[in-house]
């Protein structure tokens, strides 16, 4: 299953706020906070290989090394559950652009429905990360990629929380070239889809539409 493009986040911070996620008893509030904190952390991790421009920065005492990113970031969350993600990365990659696509998954055919995408014509970007917390057939999230590879991206990371092994191997297979950052691959998706344990629909419970 695992290949070496797929990145569990080993941090303890990642595992305890992985689990308060989880919880059941987690309130819509709590639930969208932890969201978001689990996505600045995971975010830094799969940020951690993007390029830099070297230059001198002069402090009050002289010169010293600067640096500066030399990529621009795109953050493309998967409408709805994505949404909740952007803004801890966006908090640390303030010149990050933000580019919406609205993608949900027929409840009956398991298929990936796209709905909304505004991209421009030309790349505004050099990499991108697709945001969704959940990876579970993987038809969602390869379909973003293929979205972000036609309109022109050639780097693109995948950042969710949680994955089924048969959604990774999806993506996988089809985009070995996409690293993938997680924080927990579970065990199988029931009849339904769902990732099993899971967390239920990531998406009803930041909205409290469940
Ligand atoms: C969920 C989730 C992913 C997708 C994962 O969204 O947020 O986008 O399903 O499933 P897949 O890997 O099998 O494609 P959902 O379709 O429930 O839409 P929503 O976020 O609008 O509720």
């Amino acid at each position: 299953m695992a290949d070496n493009n797929v990145h569990v986040s080993a941090h303890p911070l990642v595992k305890h706020k992985l689990t308060l996620l989880r919880d059941a008893r987690t309130e819509h509030k709590k639930f969208r906070e932890l969201i978001r904190e689990l996505a600045m952390l995971l975010g830094y991790e799969a940020t951690a290989d993007l390029g830099l421009n070297t230059f001198e920065v002069m402090t009050p005492l002289g010169g010293a090394p600067g640096f500066k990113l030399q990529e621009d970031v795109g953050l493309v969350p998967i409408l709805r559950a994505g949404l909740g993600m952007v803004d801890g990365i966006h908090e640390m990659i303030p010149g990050a652009q933000v580019w919406h696509l609205g993608i949900y998954r027929d409840e009956r055919t398991l298929r990936p429905v796209s709905y909304y995408n505004k991209l421009p014509i030309e790349p505004t970007v050099q990499v991108c990360l697709i945001l969704d917390p959940m990876l579970a057939t993987g038809g969602s999230a390869a379909a973003a990629i293929d979205v972000l590879k036609e309109w022109g991206v050639r780097r693109i990371k995948f950042v969710g929380l949680i994955a089924a092994p048969e959604g990774i191997a999806v993506v996988t297979r089809a985009h070995p070239d996409v690293p993938i950052h997680l924080a927990a691959v579970d065990d199988h998706l029931n009849e339904h889809g769902f990732i099993v344990p899971g967390l239920g629909d990531a998406g009803d419970r930041q909205f409290g539409t469940a």
